[in-house]
């Protein structure tokens, strides 16, 4: 079994190289930056938030819609003007960007270090390469890396919550989706490293884990050694809820054509496993959900939605829209629209389609929907979800739930801010409670984001 015996924080020490990291797109990025600022530290790197004094700058990427890189190209003009300022200091670019983009970042010595994905322990080797005249770039895909044994450091605020990467890569090919190109082949991490990181992070104070990955419902490991006691994304979430009744367990991102009852079920017996299931949807037409190759129906979808709801009556649902993909007509886009009002998701992500060079997408079919076209349906479905989010929230009026006290509120430092178990964001007036503390609210108002609550207090 892996041991986890080092400091779980950054450490500060101003006689160091220091590190500034900047982390875009998806929480698997964020948790790559923990892995990279542990590979870092072991090398004496200490972790800076003042870019001012870094002797290197890393931008942890994403290219999963082209506004993503849009912004990461107009970071990398800001660090150029640190470089100029300052001699010696190295950029470096590292993700899904440096893995799509590869060589073309070092066009015009734009940045000195390009890593990939599945290259971060190779990071000391490529800083220590580096010279003015020779950028030093590693973007090769494994189909083995999955960092199990290198323990994370934490850059998260409060030590309550933190995320746990339990697989990498993903298989699917989606049409529209680059991150296959920029993650690679699906691979899953061996269970008792997974075990013992959120053992380990409990016995650190952390109160709750989320399990990552593209599509954890396809999690599978293996024993070589225990043949018959192979591990499935079910028996993983049992694993991890096992450890302690008060650390609370969630995972993203569930796939429609994948979820298994196993998993509901699971979900049903373990109270501390959170009731919320991200399912993205895409979109509601059965054409387009063809063309995007997602691999399921608009009436397989709905199904699962029901099972969901019978086992587990009050789960939070969540999901993610595209609008205006490839050939949608108006009648697919009112689909989407119907089946978003079927369901009444508590909260969604939004997004107009960006065509991504080298998907099958970008292959096979014109993106033929017009820029504004595309965009007044994002902003209706938008509208709509909003309205969801209400009618979802009203549900909850009088209900209590616990929540998992994460700080003062944003709006109203006065009071505290916390979670549901279906992770709908809970304000509620402090009893003296502490980040990390459990206590139970009653829900008096509301409005679409937030349950305006009364503390109960345990
Ligand atoms: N693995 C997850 C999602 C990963 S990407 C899943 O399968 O659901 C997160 C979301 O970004 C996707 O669910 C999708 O809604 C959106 N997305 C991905 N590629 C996109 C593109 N080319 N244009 C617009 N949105 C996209
Ligand atoms: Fe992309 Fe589809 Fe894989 Fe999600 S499941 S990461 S949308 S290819
Ligand atoms: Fe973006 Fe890569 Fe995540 S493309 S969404 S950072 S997997």
């Amino acid at each position: 079994m892996q041991e986890f015996t080092h400091s779980i924080r950054p450490i500060i020490d101003p006689a160091k190289k220091k590190v500034y990291i900047e982390t875009y797109g998806c929480q698997m990025n964020v948790n790559d930056s923990e892995v990279i600022l542990s590979i870092l530290q072991k090398v004496g790197y200490c972790l800076t938030e003042n870019i001012d004094e870094a002797d290197l700058i890393l931008a942890n990427t994403c290219s999963i819609r082209d506004n993503a890189e849009q912004r990461i190209w107009g970071r990398i003009e800001q660090f150029r003007l640190q470089k100029k300022r300052r001699s010696g200091v190295i950029i470096g670019i590292v993700g899904c960007m440096a893995e799509r983009l590869k060589d073309k970042l070092l066009d015009g010595h734009q940045v000195d270090l390009v890593a990939g994905p599945d290259s971060y322990r190779s990071l000391p080797g490529l800083l220590e390469a580096i010279t003015p005249q020779k950028p030093q770039i590693d973007v090769l895909l494994s189909h083995e890396e999955t960092y199990a044994d290198i323990s994370p450091v934490r850059m998260d605020k409060n030590g309550i919550s933190a995320f746990i990467s339990i697989m990498r890569g993903c298989n699917n090919v989606c049409s529209y989706c680059v991150v296959p190109y920029t993650r690679g082949a699906e691979r899953s991490r061996d269970p008792h490293t997974i075990v013992a990181e959120a053992r380990e992070l409990y016995e650190h104070g952390y109160k709750e884990v989320t399990l990552l990955g593209q599509n954890v419902d396809s999690y599978y490991w293996k024993d070589p050694d225990l043949a018959g006691n192979d591990v499935n994304f079910a028996l993983l979430l049992e694993m991890v809820a096992q450890i302690s009744p008060s650390l609370r367990v969630r995972f993203s991102t569930s796939h429609p054509k994948d979820i298994s009852d196993e998993v509901i079920y699971t979900m049903a017996r373990y109270e501390n496993i959170c009731k919320h299931i991200h399912l993205p949807v895409q979109s509601g037409s059965d054409v387009m959900l063809e063309k995007m190759r997602r691999k399921y129906t608009r009436e397989w979808y709905l199904e699962r939605v029901k099972k969901i709801r019978s086992v587990i009556p009050d789960c939070g649902l969540t999901t993610d829209v595209i609008a205006g993909f490839c050939g949608e007509t108006i009648q697919d886009h009112h689909d989407t629209l119907s089946l978003m009002e079927e369901v009444v998701f508590d909260s969604a992500f939004m997004f107009a389609y960006s065509e991504r060079p080298g998907t099958l997408a970008s292959r096979k079919y014109a993106d033929d929907i017009p820029y504004e076209e595309k965009t007044s349906r994002l902003n209706e479905i938008i509208a709509l979800q909003g309205r969801m989010s209400l009618k979802s929230n009203e549900r909850d009026l009088g209900k209590v739930f616990e929540v998992l006290v994460e700080g003062p509120s944003k709006k109203n430092p006065e009071e505290l801010c916390g979670r549901a178990s279906s992770n709908k964001m809970c304000v509620f007036p402090s009893r003296g409670e502490k980040p990390g503390d459990y206590t139970k609210v009653r829900v008096n108002s509301v409005t679409s984001a937030t349950l305006i609550c009364e503390n109960l207090g345990k």
